[in-house]
Formats: C-alpha cells, structure tokens, sequence
C-alpha cells in the first residue's frame, strides 16, 4: 500500500472524538449542520505554491491532510459525518502524490460518508436543506463565503418543493474555539515533543554562534535541527535578530553580520504535526553577559520567574502579566531607565517604552491559538489543559534620555507552558535559559547539542 507512513501511525479516535463532541454541542442548542472547509492552495509565483497547510479547525475536526476538501457534520438523531476530498487520479498521483479518495478516507479517517469535492455544490443545498441552523466560518475567505451563500440560495429556489434553507447561521468556529483551548492527552503529547525538538535547536543555535557569522547561518541551524528531527516547519517566521535588530519585535530579515558584543535574540518554533511551539532565547555572540546586557537579561528573567510563579488553576489570564510588569518596571527604575514611582510608573504605563507586548497567549496548532482571553468582561480563569506562553522582553532603543550604555539592547525570554491539575509543566525546558546554562551551551559547542 501506498499511503504515506507517517499517517499509517495515525490514531484516528481522538478526531472522530472531537466531531461527536461538536456535533453533541450543535444538538444541544438546537441542532444543524456544520461545514468547515480546509486551507485553500496558494500561488506564490507563476506555476510555485506556497506549501500547503490544511487549516487547524478542519485538521482537529478531521486529521486530514489534503488540499481540497470539506467536512460536513449533521447534527440530530442520527449524527453524520460526511467528507468531501479529492478522487482517486492516477495521472496527478504520478506527478503531485498520494490520495486518499472519497473511499479510502472514509475509512481510514472513520466518516460516515465521503465524496469527491466536485460533488460538493450539487450536494451542499441537499444537505442544508430543512436544518434549523448552518454552522459554518463566514468571513473566512470570500470565494469560501460565496459558495454557502450560492447553496443556501439553492435551498431557497427550491422553496416549492418544500424544503427550507437554515433560518440562521452561527459562527462553528466560537465552538471549536472553546474546544481547543483545553488540549486533549494526544495533543499535549504533540506539543511535549514540539517543545523538545524547538529546545534542542535553540541550544544548537547557541552552540553554532560566534561572532563574524551572518544571522541566516543561525537561522540554517534551526531549521537544520527541526527537520531532522521530524517537525515539518517552522511554526512562523525564525526571527533571528542580532544588536539593534533585537529591538525590531518582527524582524525576520536575518541577514546582519553579528559582530563581538551584539546580543543575538532568537524567536523560532517548529510545528510538529499541526501544532506550535514557541520559544525565544537571547545570548552574546561572543558566548559571555557582561555589564548592562547581562542586567537586562538578569531582570527580564526575573519578571519571567514571577510570573511563571502566577500559572495555575484558578490564576486569571492577566495575572502572570502583572507580575511580570511590577518586575520590570522596578528593574527599570532601579537601572536608571525610568524615573519615579512604582505605582506610578505602572499606572502611568511608562514601562511600555521599553516593554510593548503582552507577557502571553494560548498556545496551539496555531502560534496564536484560538480561544477567548476574556469571558463575560473579565480575563477568563486557568485551567488544566490550556497552553500558553510566557514571554517578558525589554527594549532599549537609543534615545538622548536613554544611558548609552543600554542602547540596543534587546532581551526576550520565552517559554510554553501547559496548565495542569496542580500548578503547570514548562514544555521548552531543553532550551538553556541560566545565565550559566547558556554560557555552558555556548562553550560546548555543537559537539555538545
Ligand atoms: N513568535 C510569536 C510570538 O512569540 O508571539
Ligand atoms: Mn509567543
Ligand atoms: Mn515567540
């Protein structure tokens, strides 16, 4: 047989899971049917796609991988699980690879029915029709949008025969979102490994660094390490952001000549399997903190400890970044950077000179993963199985109030935190985070990573 190895592992319960428990969420309020499309192929230039990526709702609804391909679920006595896909086509096998067809992905990924997706416009109105509700993502992409709005038209021009289109449309993803924010034991197992293999190569990008080398040489080593390891990409962009680059929250250029003395911040995560990590580490080229660079990267550290200390069950999603800001904006008050109060300071959100971002967010098969931070007006609870990182930085440009001495610097300190029953596990502990450990990882060099 054919089929990919890789998806011959796959346990295909945890998706079929997930679907009953959408559609047992959909009959609760009433009932209806959800559709939800995957990612659309993209052309990058001429006759060149960008890499096709599914999209994470209908991946976790479904764990399938190919392009061109709907899942429709029909809520009520006799739940329905139906997938659209592509046929079965020798001659674009030959050239593009394998497909599953309607057939052999009914059964291997457990629907209850599947067709090919030229089917998909004459069955859609068949399949709203005389539903009370269609859960779908409107605004997800125009030609998207149009093709429901053309089926629900269809219903509609059928209106004599008896049948009657959805009476309203409710957004499936405001589900899914609440869904995905708990992460299920396989995908927490996804996610330990995507932090394992995202902290391995940042202490291979550590060990590779010396001063004289290019920022896209880095870069090579991570990407190096993800692949080998068996994560398919990056998860976003590497930003691999040398001196005053470090400073430039989105860089992505990586191309400056690092020199002795800069600061080297890295932000890079692999995906692994349709899931995230996210990690940043910061570091001299020339592998040792001194002065200024080591008092920044001491505090930012600190304000990341305290509000590691604030992740638990029961925590509010605000509370790990208060804890972070009353570090930080004390530190900077302390280093000459701020002047005045801490209550004031903190009030007056002068801290957000040198610190712009928020210490956080969920954490998932997207970087930014889905889910509400706020519920009914106030910053929602922890609870286990959320994901989220923690990430305090501090950002020094030159400015005549600014001591020099700070000028340029840099520091974020990231990690991916997964909430448990009693307090919380760091999934990117192999990325050396010390003072010391860094320095160890840097003096190794890649015959240690
Ligand atoms: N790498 C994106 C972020 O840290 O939010
Ligand atoms: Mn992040
Ligand atoms: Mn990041």
């Amino acid at each position: 047989m054919n089929t990919p190895l890789d998806l011959s592992m796959l346990d295909i319960a945890p998706f079929r899971e997930r679907r009953e428990r959408l559609l047992a969420h959909i009959a609760a309020q009433g009932g209806g049917v959800a559709v939800v499309p995957t990612a659309v192929e993209r052309a990058r230039n001429r006759d060149t796609s960008f890499p096709f990526r599914y999209d994470s709702y209908f991946h976790y609804l479904t764990g399938f991988g190919e392009p061109e391909a709907v899942v429709v679920l029909i809520a009520g006595d006799t739940p329905k699980s139906i997938l659209f896909c592509r046929e079965k086509n020798e001659e674009r096998e030959i050239w593009d690879g394998y497909r599953h067809g309607p057939d052999g992905a009914r059964e291997r990924f457990g629907f209850d029915e599947a067709y090919t997706i030229g089917d998909l416009d004459l069955r859609l109105p068949e399949l709203l029709a005389n539903q009370p509700v269609l859960w779908c993502s409107l605004g997800y992409e125009n030609d998207w949008d149009a093709r429901v709005m053309r089926a629900l038209n269809a219903v509609r021009a059928n209106a004599r025969a008896g049948t009657v289109p959805p009476h309203s449309i409710r957004d499936v993803r405001a589900e899914l979102d609440e869904m995905r924010l708990i992460k299920d034991a396989s995908e927490l197992a996804v996610m330990r490994r995507a932090g394992e293999i995202s902290g391995d190569a940042h202490r291979r990008a550590m060990a590779a660094t010396r001063p004289g080398q290019y920022e896209y040489e880095i870069e090579a080593e991570l990407i190096h390490h993800f692949r080998r390891a068996g994560s398919q990409s990056p998860a976003y962009p590497s930003i691999v952001a040398s001196g005053p680059n470090a400073c430039v929250l989105h860089y992505v250029e990586n191309d400056r000549l690092m020199a002795d003395g800069d600061l080297l911040l890295i932000d890079a995560g692999c995906e692994l399997d349709g899931y995230a990590s996210d990690i940043t580490r910061t570091f001299p080229v020339n592998g040792r903190f001194a002065g200024p660079q080591r008092d920044i990267y001491e505090l930012v550290l600190a304000a990341q400890t305290a509000a590691k200390a604030e992740i638990h069950p029961g925590s509010h999603w605000n509370t790990p970044h208060d804890a972070a800001v009353k570090v930080l904006a004390q530190g900077m008050l302390d280093l000459g950077l701020l002047m005045g109060t801490l209550d004031a300071v903190i009030e007056q959100g002068d801290f957000r000179r040198f610190y712009m971002h928020r210490t956080g967010h969920w954490l998932g098969r997207d970087v930014h993963d889905a889910g509400e931070y706020k519920r009914d007006g106030d910053w929602r609870v922890l609870e286990p199985g959320m994901v989220l990182t923690v990430e305090p930085g501090c950002y020094i440009r030159p400015a005549p109030d600014v001591p020099e001495a700070f000028w340029n610097i840099g520091v974020r300190i990231e990690d991916d935190a997964v909430v448990t029953t009693d307090g919380c596990e760091y999934i990117t502990e192999r990325a050396p985070r010390t003072v010391a450990d860094i320095e160890e990882a840097m003096r190794e060099g890649l015959d240690g990573a």
